[in-house]
């Protein structure tokens, strides 16, 4: 079973991988494709973090310090947040309509933190991503980079409440 879902992460995960390569390859490649790429990745992931920043840049042939100036010149993008954990919430559609309300209010009530924030005390980040391409496990949350799909507001507030123990 373990494995099983392992496997589905992993799916999940190359999912998200193929939105950004597909944005990339739909403008050949083109370092002026940058801006667009940077935001599929914002909407797949949620955020922009290092290893992304890497890749698109290594991907579209543009210099690492411009792709962060371009990450964080723009309001829109989001870097890394600075929670030690992330949970990222899928809010497209079809996680929408299977739960996501209920599930961010679980994520409120019980470590009082809302969408697109940190807890005080830094231990973890909530965000949103605009579907992650895994409608199939909707509703979808992202822990710590591991995908889990068909979730429960209970499901959700017992995996961050394990994330927070390690
Ligand atoms: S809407 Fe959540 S994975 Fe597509």
């Amino acid at each position: 079973m373990e494995q099983g879902n392992k496997k589905k992460n992993a799916a999940a995960k190359d999912k998200r991988q193929k939105l950004v390569d597909a944005t990339m390859r739909r403008h050949g490649h083109s370092p002026y494709a940058l801006i667009e790429t940077l935001h599929t990745v914002q909407e797949v992931y949620g955020y922009l973090d290092d290893e992304n920043l890497k890749y698109v840049a290594e991907s579209l042939r543009v210099p690492l310090s411009k792709v962060y100036g371009v990450a964080t010149f723009y309001h829109f993008f989001t870097l890394k947040p600075q929670g030690e954990h992330t949970a990222v919430v899928c809010t497209g559609t079809a996680c929408y309509i299977k739960g996501v309300p209920g599930i961010l209010s679980a994520l409120r009530e019980k470590f009082f933190v809302e969408a697109g924030e940190t807890t005080e005390d830094n231990k973890l980040s909530v965000l949103t991503a605009r579907c992650i391409g895994s409608c199939g496990l909707a509703p979808a949350v992202v822990f710590d980079g591991e995908i889990a799909g068909a979730v429960t507001p209970d499901i959700v507030v017992e995996r961050v409440g394990r994330l927070l123990e390690q």
